[in-house]
């Protein structure tokens, strides 16, 4: 998808308040604990290189992906920090996750036998930095059992070409107030931790509302994702432990303005009818946006007002209902400040009865990022 710069939408991405919120994590860590910023999804759709770059001011010394080529963007863009793949890798790519010195997941023993028969045949560029996955809980990837653990350590140590660079876990209630759950993986980890022979350079199992919420006691790296943009990971359940500063602002324009008379239809399907004469607005974002046909009924900021989204949402554009006359041209504020009120992107998550994380992810690439201080 192109990139639309001749259209008056926007991201603006305010870097400073990212700075800022790691800077204030990077403070509150304990002595030794380093911030790896994660910055999978294209940063959570607030772009990744310049969210690392404002992250790496920030105090980050690494950074988090999802994918081997999320890695590689940072490190084309000149970053040479380290780097952790959080999914599953393919044995096959492991040339080009030396040759980019990514670090990766080591996730079961079924995946280290694949390795194995694949080394066995291919020479690399450089060795290959493995982080052990424990699955303490979360169901998603990783070892199950000590036992499976310590196999898996024995596997690496007969392979030369891998080296045990971290060990990690994943918390799956780490953003609720009830915190038994949290207690159990917890444990599960700290138990296997202590049975190893010998710890690897990283041991990691913070996401941003372990950080923000929890007194943890284990690990030297916290994997600091959402937090880092501003937004609260838990939504509405927990209060920010600092406050966080939204980085995100989407903006755009009225590009036309019309009076209707009572009873005019708006928009595919006519499902929306002026019940008076009315001003209506275009707004040149839609679902193609990541601006979901669900927003109808949800409003933007025109001038300091909120302005109903009526008719359904189209995929370049939507229609709002006007306080008055408004000249072409007035800029329209979808999420962020607009005179003395705000919209935030936990309010259109609410709207959309999911969370921000995933608004956020779903704004395309369509949208220009323009990048502020
Ligand atoms: C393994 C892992 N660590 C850390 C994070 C960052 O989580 P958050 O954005 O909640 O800080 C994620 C995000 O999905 C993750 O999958």
């Amino acid at each position: 998808m192109v990139e639309s710069i001749h259209r008056p939408t926007k991201l603006i991405i305010h870097n400073q308040a990212i700075v800022e919120n790691v800077a204030n994590e990077v403070k509150r860590l304990p002595q030794g604990r380093e911030l790896f910023a994660v910055v999978k999804a294209n940063g959570y759709g607030h772009g990744a290189v310049a969210t690392a770059q404002a992250a790496k001011a920030g105090g980050a010394t690494g950074f988090c992906v999802a994918t081997i080529d999320e890695g590689i963007e940072l490190r084309e863009a000149g970053f040479t920090e380290p780097i952790l793949i959080l999914g599953v890798v393919p044995v096959v790519y492991l040339p080009i996750v030396a040759e980019y010195q990514l670090a990766f997941p080591v996730n079961s023993l079924a995946w280290l036998t694949q390795a194995q028969n694949y080394l066995a045949k291919t020479t690399l560029s450089a060795p290959l930095l493995a982080h052990l996955k424990v699955d303490t809980g979360m169901g998603r990837i990783g070892f199950q059992t000590k036992a499976e653990v310590l196999e898996a350590l024995a596997l690496i140590e007969g392979l030369p070409a891998l080296v045990f660079d971290g060990i990690f876990t994943h918390f799956a209630t780490a953003d609720e107030a009830e915190d038994g759950y949290y207690q159990e993986q917890h444990d599960r980890f700290k138990e296997i931790l202590e049975s190893l022979p010998q710890k690897p350079r990283y041991v990691h199992v913070s996401n941003s509302a372990t950080a923000l919420w929890h007194e943890e006691e284990l690990g030297n790296m916290v994997r600091f994702g959402v937090a880092m943009y501003g937004l609260n990971p838990s939504g509405h359940a927990l209060k920010e432990s600092y406050p966080l500063q939204p980085a995100l602002e989407f903006v755009s324009q009225l590009v036309q303005v019309k009076q209707v008379p009572a009873g005019a239809k708006i928009g595919y399907g006519a499902t929306y009818t002026s019940p008076e004469s009315e001003w209506i607005g275009t707004v040149p974002v839609g679902y193609a946006d990541g601006w979901l046909r669900k927003m109808s009924g949800f409003s933007v900021l025109v001038e300091g007002v909120h302005c109903e989204i009526i008719g359904r949402v189209c995929m370049d554009q939507f229609m709002i209902r006007l306080p008055h006359a408004l000249p072409e041209g007035t800029k329209v504020t979808l999420v962020g400040k607009n005179g003395d009120q705000e919209i935030t992107l936990q309010e259109v998550a609410d709207h959309l009865d999911t969370i921000h994380y995933e608004v956020a992810c779903l704004l395309s690439e369509r949208i220009p990022r323009e990048y502020q201080g």
